[in-house]
């Protein structure tokens, strides 16, 4: 089945075409530049973006498919979780289509699709896999027990780890999104001179949630006393902050391995794309003898290739959307 997947959950503006062979075409059109004044996305100015965008960016997902409006067989579009102004203009974008095209529907999960992109470029996860899912808005510990039965372990109790990566990034004056500019300027420092404290370190509750709202602090903290901010220091506190978050999702991923024994681990997300944290769970995975899924970097971050590949698998199976399909801005997994 061809499908058309659709995603506006925050500030990207994606279509693809996924069918069995795998993407045929995927477009992501990033509001990056028109956010990044403000430091972060407004989330009205998003929408509107999205409604100006997103019938070109399909025009040209379907023109890299080399595939006319007729060759669509089915739709699939996030429907949460995210901003819900941005969520409603994809949603009805995608269900008008649909009708018009007489092809099924389905809604996807943001999550799901970002668990979903370690299949565009391998197979789909065996069951019994445990997940970590990192982005900008989400750090989640999900069990995979079966195809689309998922048990959230844990998630952060404060900011994701994008959020703190991008919070500390944009006071160093790197833009936004600013992980991975970070990621870039931590390649030059040393990940052992700033101290930092690692989040969640003392885990006797013997849960699985994380929080990056302290270590997010201490490194602003850090960069304020640093009066004179030679650029060292700049480099010396993105690797700190990469070397503790990094710590902090893997002991986690360590712990639930032991208690759970996955036959694979997954890493998703916008911040599955940072080098440090693929390097600590690929280290993670190969002490474990488990297989470690990482979709390729431009999969990582928010695209539709993703809820095309998780709305087929749904597809095939036979779901498919009611009319009364909405924008949730807090969908659970
Ligand atoms: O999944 P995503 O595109 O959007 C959300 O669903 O949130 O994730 C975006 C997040 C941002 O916080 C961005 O700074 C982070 O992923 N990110 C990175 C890297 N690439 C993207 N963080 C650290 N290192 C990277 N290389
Ligand atoms: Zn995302």
């Amino acid at each position: 089945m061809r499908v058309l997947g659709i995603e506006t959950s925050c500030d990207e503006t994606a279509a693809a075409v996924v069918d069995a062979g795998g993407v045929r075409g995927s477009v992501v059109a990033s509001q990056a530049d028109l956010h990044g004044r403000y430091g972060g996305v407004v989330p009205e100015l998003a929408s509107r973006r999205h409604l100006e965008r997103l019938l070109p960016v399909i025009d040209l997902a379907l023109e890299e498919a080399g595939a006319g409006w007729d060759a669509v067989e089915g739709l699939a579009v996030t429907c949460g979780p995210g901003l819900v102004g941005a969520l409603a203009v994809g949603v009805a974008a995608a269900k008008a289509l649909a009708l018009c095209l007489g092809r099924p529907l389905v809604g996807v999960n943001h999550l799901e699709g970002h668990l979903f992109a370690v299949t565009l470029d391998g197979g789909p996860p065996p069951a019994a896999s445990l997940a970590l899912i990192v982005s900008g808005a989400h750090t989640d510990l999900v069990w995979i027990e079966a195809p689309h039965h998922y048990t959230v372990l844990g998630r952060t109790r404060d900011d994701a780890a994008g959020e703190a990566f991008d919070k500390v990034a944009r006071a160093m004056g790197l833009g936004y999104p600013g992980g991975p500019a970070l990621d870039r300027l931590g390649r030059l420092g040393d990940p052992a001179a700033v101290p930092l404290p690692v989040p969640m370190a003392d885990r006797r509750d013997g849960g699985y949630d994380f929080s990056f709202s302290g270590v997010k602090t201490a490194a602003l903290r850090a960069l304020a006393a640093a009066a004179a901010r030679p650029s060292r220091f700049e480099a010396d506190l993105a690797a700190s902050l990469q070397r503790v978050v990094a710590t902090s999702l893997v002991r986690a991923v360590a712990r639930a391995a032991a208690a759970l024994r996955p036959r694979a681990l997954l890493l998703v997300g916008g911040v599955a794309a940072n080098s440090v944290l693929r390097a600590r769970m690929a280290e993670e995975a190969a002490r474990l003898d488990l297989p470690l899924l990482v979709p390729a970097p431009r999969w990582c971050t928010d695209n539709a290739a993703m809820i095309a590949a998780a709305g087929r698998s749904r597809l095939v199976r036979g779901e498919r959307a009611g009319a009364d399909l909405g924008a949730a801005a807090d969908l659970p997994l």
